[in-house]
């Protein structure tokens, strides 16, 4: 039996069969901060028709579908079946107790008059106590914190939240999204990381080193058949046991970090230099931020977490090996500095020493005053909506569509492949997905 429901499952997906978007989508956002408040007093605000959900691509965006006279340019919602905004719960933990109202008058990134109309949906955003370790964010001094002896404990507590939220929300689904604090760097060791039965291991003899807390978040979502994603650089579904997980539970992932300010820019801009096959020497991006964000990485390990995200965007793009000549000696350097009196309000620097004709030097600046978490915020409702849409497809395990919001894309490094960077083609990936979930042909071929 189970290799004819396979066989109707390829065949439904041929044909574009996906799942109606039926009932309340739970949205549980770990971490209760700057990003999840401005993402979910835009969803109220938009629901309420006071604000508009601008940056996002579920909600703007429209496709091109069909070719020659057949063709139609539709909103995503219009080629497949979308939560709608009205049937959104929110749900949070977080190291510290106050509601989301208070988080959000405290991040300081909205106004007043952009929050007081939802203030009573907001208030009734209440963070569960958070699967905390301090040696994973030493800046962070909450005490809303589970009282778990070992990181098994910590899982079995998440997945009875995870059970609770829904039955008192009559969820019809559930997504689970980080957006708490970027944890200190643990590297993928393949003692531990490498399959399912030494992950396992290594979370029941309480294996504090290899086992972070986001882990814990993960391992319980995917075993509840929640979709999971990683907004902070973590490496936590970015190691082949998760993918395991996720394959096993058929539950899609994705991650790493949102792809917001700089990178975004970076991403945007560096395929600008390969296209005209510029040479390119030197980039420098520096960036000042003030808000908890900032604070937690300015902690040396913790900043490593995002260093290593935010390095590997160009090297993937302007490629050393095939032009030697044009890339073969970039210096690439990334800093953020913490600087309290900007808040959220974080200024981005970047240096680029390009080179033309016969080796002449050129440099390009570019500074962009951004907003943090205003640019995060639209990326959380299309990757949440995306990655449910992505399980009521049958989707499963790393979502590379999914790339085109995020930092530092996940791909099967194991199997030697690259992480697709470019903006543009990260777009075609997003665009032909849409399209085969809709019934459609994918047909931008990436070369
Ligand atoms: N804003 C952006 O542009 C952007 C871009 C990419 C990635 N990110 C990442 O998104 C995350 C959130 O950013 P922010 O500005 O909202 O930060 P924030 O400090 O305002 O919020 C993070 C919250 O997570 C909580 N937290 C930490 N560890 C936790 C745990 N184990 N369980 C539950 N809660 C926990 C903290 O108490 C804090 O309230 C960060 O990791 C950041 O690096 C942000």
């Amino acid at each position: 039996m189970p290799f004819y429901n396979e066989l109707k499952y390829c065949i439904e997906m041929k044909q574009g069969k996906v799942a109606p978007a039926e009932g309340k989508l739970g949205i549980m956002v770990v971490g209760c901060g700057a990003v999840a408040t401005t993402f979910m007093t835009g969803v109220f605000m938009t629901r309420k028709g006071l604000a508009k959900p601008i940056g996002s691509m579920t909600q703007y965006d429209k496709i091109r579908v069909g070719k020659g006279t057949d063709k139609k340019y539709l909103h995503y919602k219009d080629i497949v079946p979308l939560a709608d905004l009205n049937d959104i719960v929110f749900g949070t933990w977080d190291v510290y107790p106050q509601n989301a109202y208070q988080a959000a008058v405290y991040a300081e990134v909205l106004k007043a008059k952009d929050i007081e109309p939802v203030r009573d949906e907001l208030e009734a955003i209440k963070p569960m106590k958070a699967a905390f370790d301090k040696n994973y964010a030493k800046r962070l001094d909450g005490d809303n914190v589970k009282d778990c002896k070992t990181r098994w404990d910590m899982v079995v507590e998440l997945k009875k939240d995870i059970q609770n939220f829904k039955k008192a929300n009559n969820c019809s689904r559930i997504v689970v999204i980080w957006a708490a604090s970027t944890e200190i760097y643990v590297p993928y060791d393949e003692r531990y990381h490498k399959n399912l039965a030494q992950f396992e291991e290594a979370f029941k003899s309480d294996d504090r080193e290899h086992i972070a807390p986001s882990m814990c978040y993960a391992y319980a979502a995917l075993t509840e058949g929640c979709p999971f994603i990683m907004g902070a650089p973590n490496t936590t579904v970015d190691i082949p046991a998760m993918w395991e997980l996720s394959e096993q539970t058929r539950m899609p992932i994705s991650g790493k970090d949102f792809k917001t300010g700089q990178t975004l820019v970076k991403s945007g801009f560096a395929p600008i230099i390969k296209t005209r096959s510029l040479g390119l020497a030197g980039w420098f991006s520096t960036n000042i931020l003030g808000n908890r964000d900032g604070l937690v990485l300015d902690e040396p390990a913790n900043f490593h977490t995002k260093e290593v995200s935010k390095l590997s965007t160009l090297e993937t793009i302007c490629k050393a090996e095939e032009q030697p000549d044009l890339y073969g000696n970039i210096y690439h350097k990334v800093r953020i500095n913490y600087y309290p009196p900007r808040n959220d309000d974080k200024e981005g620097w970047d240096n680029i020493d390009i080179f033309g004709w016969m080796g002449y030097p050129m440099q390009i600046k570019i500074n962009f005053l951004c907003r943090d978490s205003i640019l995060a915020a639209p990326l959380l409702l299309d990757l949440t909506l995306l990655s449910d849409l992505a399980a009521r497809a049958g989707r499963y395990g790393i979502q590379r569509f999914l790339s085109f919001f995020l930092k530092s894309p996940m791909h099967d490094y194991t199997k030697g492949e690259e992480a697709v960077n470019n903006l543009f083609e990260q777009y075609t990936m997003l665009k032909n997905a849409i399209r085969e979930m809709g019934g459609y042909e994918a047909d931008e071929e990436i070369d």
